[in-house]
């Protein structure tokens, strides 16, 4: 596919509803709406008959009524790997735990070996249906994570089919280096020569080759202490890259108020987090990136602490972290559904969750998650009458139009 090719969304978009949450906090629905783009940009959004008479005769687009958002941001993903692990899916329903598999040699490392068998062209068209699947679903802007390569080449291959499926697709990706997720078979008991080499030798070289926009950890008893995340941290500050953490998913770590401390964009998964850790975050102004595909999953029982983060107005953002081991979803849609029967978001919050939020978890708050003048034209066109329609489906693929990068990659039909 040339992206180059698609249908220009330059023009007037008229027939529109603004969704709740779509131009900023608390910003509300907007009935006859018209939205102008020119040159891939919003050029002007408003109600319709306060459309500028310099607009009137551009090219129309007819909106049918539908409902508008900005273009979702799944702001917590690991797309790019070799393989599938529905073999420990079988364990865990067979009685094993997630951490059982993982110290019997399955879990990460599994696909660590899939991903490493895998060619460049291999892992790319492998990943190609799982993005196109999100795509179709309205995603605008998303973040692939490394962290199945697990040594300097192999983490490279992940992160350079990650940059070549934004240029493909025409979609904003962030990278980011998850070199840290578990330790590789080869250095086992030698942990602290790992953490050496993801922070002396992978990510200086990763980050000088343009691959890494921020760099994570999977802090956990079955992964990195904290004092290992901080050593990671702190080369990734050293070369001037934000820092974000998978943190306190299966046990309070203390990581979150670590990750705070380094100013990190979010903290995600957060099940056991503290309230020191909410403290944290809410000075630090990080994000709480919360991820029901992996609780479901994992058929997690421990709660998320929603109500204190809420009550913080600590930013709240919802993502699949799609992965092959606890999360093997690809519907963010399905995610927003879960945030709020599993956590209890409200619909404001949850569309906040994939949008403004989710972006400002990737540090892309200025360019993506919400509707106004200036910013690359990201929407999605839903066939809804009400904004709690996104959340209530379960398993319906609406029948969207989508205009990423200021092109419409996708058209309702028209009936
Ligand atoms: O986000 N928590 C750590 N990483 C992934 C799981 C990765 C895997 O099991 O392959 C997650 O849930
Ligand atoms: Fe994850």
């Amino acid at each position: 596919m040339n992206v180059q090719e698609l249908p220009s969304a330059d023009g007037v978009w008229t027939d529109l509803t603004l969704a709740p949450e779509a131009c900023g906090p608390s910003s509300a629905a907007l009935p006859d709406a018209a939205l102008v783009v020119a040159h891939g940009h919003i050029a002007w959004l408003g109600p319709r008959t306060d459309l500028p008479a310099a607009y009137a005769d551009l090219r129309r687009h007819e909106g049918q009524g539908a409902l508008v958002t900005p273009g979702l941001v799944d702001c917590h993903t690991h797309l790019v790997y070799g393989g599938q692990r529905a073999n420990e899916f079988a364990m865990r329903l067979a009685g094993a735990s997630y951490e059982d598999v993982a110290r019997a040699g399955g879990g990460i490392v599994s696909s660590v070996r899939a991903t490493r068998a895998a060619s460049e062209d291999e892992l790319l068209a492998q990943t190609v249906p799982r993005l196109q699947a999100l795509l179709d679903e309205g995603v605008c802007a998303i973040e692939i994570k490394s962290g199945y390569g697990l040594s300097l080449e192999h983490e490279r291959t992940q992160l350079r089919v990650a940059r070549r499926l934004g240029e493909q697709f025409g979609v904003t990706v962030r990278t980011t280096f998850l070199g840290a997720h578990a330790l590789p078979p080869d250095y086992a008991g030698r942990s602290q020569a790992y953490i050496d080499l993801v922070c002396q030798e992978m990510m200086p070289a990763l980050a000088a080759e343009g691959l890494i926009d921020a760099v994570d950890v999977f802090c956990e008893r079955i992964a990195f202490t904290l004092a290992e995340t901080e050593q990671v941290f702190q080369a990734a500050q050293a070369l001037g890259l934000p820092v974000k953490l998978h943190a306190e998913q299966l046990s309070d770590m203390g990581g979150a108020a670590l990750a705070a401390r380094y100013g990190a964009l979010s903290c995600d998964h957060i099940e056991h987090l503290s309230a020191e850790g909410i403290a944290a975050m809410q000075r630090a102004g990080t994000v709480a990136v919360l991820l029901p595909g992996a609780y479901y999953f994992l058929r997690d029982t421990h709660l998320p602490p929603i109500a204190a983060l809420r009550a913080a107005g600590v930013p709240m953002a919802v993502s699949t972290d799609h992965n092959p081991g606890t999360s093997p979803t690809l519907s963010l849609l399905l995610m927003m559904n879960m945030a709020c029967t599993l956590f209890r978001l409200t619909v404001p919050e949850v569309l906040a969750g994939v949008t403004r939020h989710a972006a400002q978890a990737l540090g892309l708050q200025q360019s993506h998650g919400s509707l106004a003048a200036g910013r690359p034209a990201n929407f999605v066109l839903w066939p809804v009458q009400d904004a709690a329609e996104l959340a209530y489906w379960l398993g319906h693929k609406p029948d969207c139009t989508i205009v990423r990068q200021g092109r419409v990659v996708r058209t309702a039909r028209q009936d």
